[in-house]
């Protein structure tokens, strides 16, 4: 059964093949463009006949085959290749042999996939790729790549998973499930009931339909450094034991649901950054300072009305935190004295910002506040509290004109920014200053 499917093969060309004339159209990127090989016929004289040394990646743009372009023709090529990719893959099935060389496997545009099968025996592809396919669970052969690093199945109809599924892959390291339809995790059963150590470090589920998930689930993941849970459904975030990631810096769990989030379960004394933008949060979550090197808290796109930020107190290592996008926060303060000794950077832009309590907060280090696209009337005494501010941008408040004026010193000298001067008082709808000719500003006439 001849078959033809149009198709990009990367083939990256082994140094040794023999060769006679290769029939290679120079691409970019040292890449040698076949416009058709057919396997039934002189394929293999063809791929045989590419000088060696000379082409990164051979790209085939109709592949004729006798048989299924997987099987025994992934170890036909992997004579001449370490990494096969495939623009489009027609068939149903990915089968791979046992005694495959191939070291990585990119299936990008696989709509009829619906199985993959990898044969027990030595195998080295540390690299198997698919997006867009009708996969709707991982292959449970999928341990028969013992030395599988990388796995994406990216675009496919996932709906759950367990991480037993990769017991076998004790060398994986990245996983990547984004944009399936992942709306649970199961509990891991493992070995014995203990949990195996996975050396899983990055995991990527954006993209799914997770809504209440409990971390026991990826209690095994002793490696972790990242999880990349955005844009899912999550109104819950918990687990009902201590789940300890020593090796976290990165939690990101953006455009959800969550409203709280109380980290009380999670010990993971290397987090960095925790971001948490474009969700329902009202107030900073509590006990924070059980991560002592936290260094960015992303709050932005939120629904508060205004900012505590006693929560943060005394966290050593914050030095950035961004609360953006609260379309409904009118105030900054502190109920109880604070310090952040490392802060130096604040970015509360686009609010509706009318006050900034400077009482009671300590911000040793401070060097760029941005307080752009409020509702300031009047300039916060920002310069005179934090003698380490370098700049703070109040551009877009409506400033009365005689506000700005009587701030000139502040103005010329750069601390205080109100964007790019302009080159006529036309470019102002509601009324300009000339701070000092040339710097004319818009402001509130
Ligand atoms: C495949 O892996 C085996 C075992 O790890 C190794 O000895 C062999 O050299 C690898 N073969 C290729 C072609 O990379
Ligand atoms: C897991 O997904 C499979 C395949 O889509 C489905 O048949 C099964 O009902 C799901 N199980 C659970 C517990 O959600
Ligand atoms: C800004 O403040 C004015 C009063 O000073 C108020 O009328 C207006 O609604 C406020 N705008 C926003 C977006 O809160």
């Amino acid at each position: 059964m001849a078959r033809l499917t149009v198709l990009l093969l990367a083939l990256l060309v082994c140094g040794y093949v023999p060769f006679s004339d290769g029939q290679c159209v120079a691409g970019m990127g040292m890449t040698c463009i076949l416009s058709s090989l057919n396997m039934a016929t002189d394929g293999v004289a063809v791929l045989r006949g590419i000088p060696p040394r000379t082409y990164y990646t051979i790209k085939v743009e109709k592949l004729r085959l006798p048989a299924s372009p997987s099987g025994a023709f992934l170890t036909r090529v992997s004579e001449f290749t370490d990494e096969v990719g495939f623009d489009v893959y027609y068939e149903p099935t990915l089968q791979l042999p046992a005694g495959l060389t191939l070291t990585a496997v990119v299936l990008y545009d696989a709509k009829a996939l619906r199985q993959v099968v990898i044969a027990a025996g030595d195998m080295n592809v540390t690299d198997l790729t698919i997006y867009t396919c009708a996969l709707t669970s991982i292959p449970a052969t999928i341990g028969n790549l013992p030395l599988l690093t990388d796995l994406s199945i990216i675009g496919c109809a996932l709906r759950n998973f367990s991480f037993d599924a990769f017991r076998g892959n004790l060398q994986l390291r990245a996983l990547d499930l984004s944009d399936n339809a992942i709306d649970t995790i199961l509990p891991a059963k493992l070995v014995d009931d203990r949990a195996l150590p996975l050396a899983i470090e990055m995991l990527y589920l954006s993209s799914n339909s997770l809504e209440h998930l409990d971390m026991t689930a990826l209690g095994a993941l002793t490696s972790l450094t990242m999880i990349d849970l955005r844009f899912n459904n999550l109104a819950k975030v918990a687990a009902d034991r201590t789940v300890t990631w020593p090796a976290l810096e990165m939690l990101d769990v953006s455009s959800n649901q969550l409203s709280t989030l109380d980290l009380q379960w999670l010990s993971a004394p290397n987090l960095k950054r925790l971001v948490l933008s474009s969700n329902r949060f009202v107030t900073i979550p509590p006990r924070l300072r059980r991560f002592p090197n936290l260094q960015m808290i992303g709050l932005s796109g939120n629904s508060f009305t205004g900012i505590d930020l006693a929560p943060l107190n005394a966290l050593p290592t914050l030095n950035s935190i961004d609360f953006s996008h609260n379309p409904a926060c009118r105030y900054v303060r502190s109920s109880r004295p604070i310090q952040l000794p490392l802060l130096s950077d604040l970015y509360v832009e686009y609010g509706a910002l009318v006050r900034f309590n400077t009482a009671g907060i300590d911000l040793p280090t401070i060097g760029f506040i941005s307080l752009a696209h409020n509702n300031f009337s009047t300039v916060p005494p920002l310069g005179q509290v934090y003698p380490s501010l370098d700049s703070f941008d109040m551009m877009g408040n409506p400033l009365p004109c005689g506000v700005l004026k009587a701030r000139s010193e502040v103005l010329l000298s750069g601390k205080l920014i109100m964007g790019p001067p302009r080159l006529s008082a036309s470019e102002c709808p509601d009324g300009s200053v000339m701070i000092k000719d040339p710097l004319l500003l818009c402001c509130k006439a």
